[in-house]
C-alpha cells in the first residue's frame, strides 16, 4: 500500500471535519476563536487521528463512524502543543511553521485557547449525533480513554516528569517512562479509541495497546533525534532546542545512532504485536515504519 497516498487521504478528511465544526474566526468570542484556529489549521500531521482511523480499520474495515471521534484527539494534541511552547515550558518560538500561539495572541491568550481545544473534545466526543449507530457503552468507554491518556495519569503526567528532569541527573529509565507518559499515552488511546470503535474483542485491544505503547515510545524517540538532526525548515519548529534547555534525550544516553537503533527496534516489536491481524491492519504497519522514517 502507498502510506504517502494514505496519510494524506486520511488528512483530508480529518481537516475537513475538523473545518466543520470549528467556529468561525469572527464568531464570539472571536479571539479565542482565531487563536484556536490559528495552531489547529497550521499543518499538524494529524498522526493521532490517523491512527484511530486505522486501528478502527484494520478491525472492522472502513467506517464513517469513527472520523468525528478521531479528531477529538487533534483538538487534544493541538493544545498541549500549545501550552507545551509556553515560556513557563519548553518556550519555543516556532511550531508548524509558524510563530507559536503566545508569540501572536499573548500567553493569557495562548492559555485560554488550550483550555477551550481540550473543552471542545469532549463535547465533540459526548454528542451523540455525531456518532450515530455507535453503542452508547463504546462512547463513554472512548470517551474515558481520551481523558485517560491525555490527563494526570496520561499526557499531562508526563509533561510533569519532563518539566522536573530539566537541568536534573536522570537515568534512562526515568526518560523511557517519561516518554511513555508525555507522548505514548495520547498515541495509546488514539489507536484504542479505533480498536474501541471498530469493535475489537477483548484479544484484539490487547494486541492494538500493545502496538500503541510500542509505536508510542518510538515516536517521541523520533523526536528526539529530529531535535538534533533536523533543520527548522524541515521540522516547522526551531532544533536544537533540546540540550540548550538542559533536556536529557535518548540522543544523550544512546547518540543519534543509537536512539535510532532502539527506535527501530521497538517499531519491529510494534508490527509483530499485529501478526494475528489480517490485510486490514497493513496501514497500522505502514503507519509504524513512517513514525521513524519521518523527516519531521
Ligand atoms: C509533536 O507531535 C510533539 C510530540 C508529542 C512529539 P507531532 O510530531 O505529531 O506534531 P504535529 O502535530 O505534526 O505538529
Ligand atoms: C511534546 O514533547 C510532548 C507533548 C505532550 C506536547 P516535546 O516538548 O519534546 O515536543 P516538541 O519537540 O516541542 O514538539
Ligand atoms: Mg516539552
Ligand atoms: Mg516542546
Amino acid at each position: 500500500m502507498d502510506i504517502k497516498h494514505y496519510l494524506e487521504q486520511k488528512r483530508q478528511d480529518v481537516d475537513r471535519f475538523l473545518e466543520s465544526i470549528m467556529p468561525a474566526e469572527d464568531a464570539r468570542p472571536a479571539t479565542l476563536h482565531k487563536a484556536m484556529r490559528y495552531s489547529l489549521f497550521a499543518g499538524g500531521k494529524r498522526v493521532r487521528p490517523i491512527l484511530a482511523i486505522a486501528a478502527c480499520e484494520a478491525i472492522r474495515g472502513t467506517s464513517p463512524l469513527i472520523l468525528p471521534l478521531a479528531s477529538t484527539l487533534e483538538l487534544i494534541h493541538t493544545y498541549s502543543l500549545i501550552h507545551d511552547d509556553l515560556p513557563a515550558m519548553d518556550n519555543d518560538d516556532y511550531r508548524r511553521g509558524k510563530l507559536t500561539n503566545h508569540k501572536v495572541f499573548g500567553e493569557a491568550m495562548a492559555i485560554l485557547a488550550g483550555d477551550a481545544l481540550l473543552t471542545m473534545a469532549f463535547d465533540l466526543a459526548s454528542r451523540l449525533e455525531l456518532v450515530n449507530g455507535l453503542d452508547p457503552r463504546a462512547q463513554v468507554q472512548v470517551i474515558q480513554e481520551l481523558a485517560a491518556g491525555s490527563g494526570n495519569v496520561g499526557m499531562v503526567g508526563g509533561q510533569v516528569a519532563d518539566i522536573e528532569a530539566e537541568g536534573k541527573d536522570i537515568d534512562p529509565a526515568t526518560l523511557e517512562r517519561m516518554h511513555r507518559w508525555k507522548t505514548g499515552k495520547l498515541i495509546r488511546a488514539s489507536v484504542r479509541i479505533g480498536g474501541i470503535v471498530g469493535g475489537a474483542t477483548d484479544r484484539q485491544l490487547d494486541h492494538l495497546t500493545a502496538y500503541a505503547e510500542d509505536i508510542g515510545l518510538a515516536f517521541q524517540i523520533a523526536d528526539d533525534v529530529l531535535n538534533i538532526v533536523g533543520t527548522r525548515e524541515e521540522l516547522g519548529k526551531d532544533a536544537n532546542t533540546d540540550a540548550s534547555r538542559g533536556k536529557k534525550t535518548y540522543p544523550t544516553f544512546f547518540g543519534v545512532d543509537g536512539s535510532r537503533k532502539l527506535a527501530e527496534e521497538r517499531i519491529a516489536s510494534a508490527i509483530a504485536h499485529l501478526k494475528d491481524f489480517d490485510r486490514k491492519a497493513d496501514p497500522l504497519r505502514e503507519l509504524a515504519r513512517y513514525i521513524t522514517a519521518r523527516k519531521n
